[in-house]
């Protein structure tokens, strides 16, 4: 059952640092990787991941970087001397970004005394569809820019992507067993999917090669956040079996 709570992250998109913070310390003992994004950094900042990492739970530090090689470099460093145990930056922002923002991690989490993070690059956003990728000159369709941005991702010598359900089996072959494949996108059996357009069951994702699953509303917005992370946990379990 550990191996199974060490493949589920829970997105805590919450309003305010007194609700996350409860979130975090009633589901952190259940779940391997808690998520803190864009939102709660821009509100909080640091301390509050500082606070999450301090009570035992690993974080995942969604800031999707992008920008020039020197600046990631410098706020990647500040994000790895967090503590958090994975971090990501977009992997459009191209080889020398990615590279850039690797050192900086490594170097950041050193000086600090902590262990490097997970290096994570995000493929393509969900939300952008084939006529929203044209429009921005990225050719191909989602499916195609994703699979030549996970490649580039490995080159660059990061550890993994996120991708969605349906990406998972592609960039799998393309990119070998020890890339690390993070999934949103996930909903358990009878869980409304609200905005994502393509979603997968927890076991599902897992059989086809997903390494960590991230989820969201079907646990933070229950009225047992616990219970649903277990149940979530239980599914991933019988995929592992
Ligand atoms: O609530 P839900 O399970 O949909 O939350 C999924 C989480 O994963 C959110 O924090 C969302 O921002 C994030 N995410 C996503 N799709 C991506 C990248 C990140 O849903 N491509």
């Amino acid at each position: 059952m550990r191996d199974a709570r060490a493949r589920l992250a829970v997105a805590l998109d919450l309003p305010d640092r007194a609700a996350l913070l409860a979130m975090a310390h009633g589901i952190g003992p259940e779940v391997g990787v808690l998520k803190v994004g864009l939102e709660a950094f821009v509100a909080e900042g640091p301390s509050l991941v500082r606070e999450i990492v301090a009570s035992g739970a690993g974080v995942f530090l969604d800031l999707k970087l992008h920008d020039i090689p020197n600046t990631v470099g410098r706020a990647a460093a500040a994000a790895a001397a967090t503590g958090a145990s994975i971090v990501n930056c977009h992997a459009a922002g191209g080889t020398e970004m990615m590279k850039a923002f690797g050192e900086g991690c490594r170097a950041g989490a050193a000086k600090a005394g902590r262990a490097a993070p997970k290096l994570i690059a995000v493929t393509v956003l969900t939300s952008l569809d084939g006529a929203a990728l044209s429009a921005i000159g990225l050719a191909g369709s989602p499916r195609e820019a994703a699979l030549r941005l996970a490649v580039l991702a490995r080159e660059s010598g990061l550890d993994g992507v996120v991708c969605s359900p349906e990406e998972i089996v592609a960039i799998r072959a393309a990119c070998g067993k020890d890339f690390l494949l993070v999934v949103p996108g996930v909903r358990p059996q009878g869980a409304a999917a609200g905005d994502q357009k393509r979603v997968a069951k927890p076991a599902d994702a897992i059989r086809e090669g997903a390494d960590l699953l991230v989820v969201g509303r079907p646990i933070t917005g229950s009225p047992d956040p616990a219970a649903a992370a277990r149940a979530i946990v239980a599914e991933i379990a019988s995929a592992l079996r």
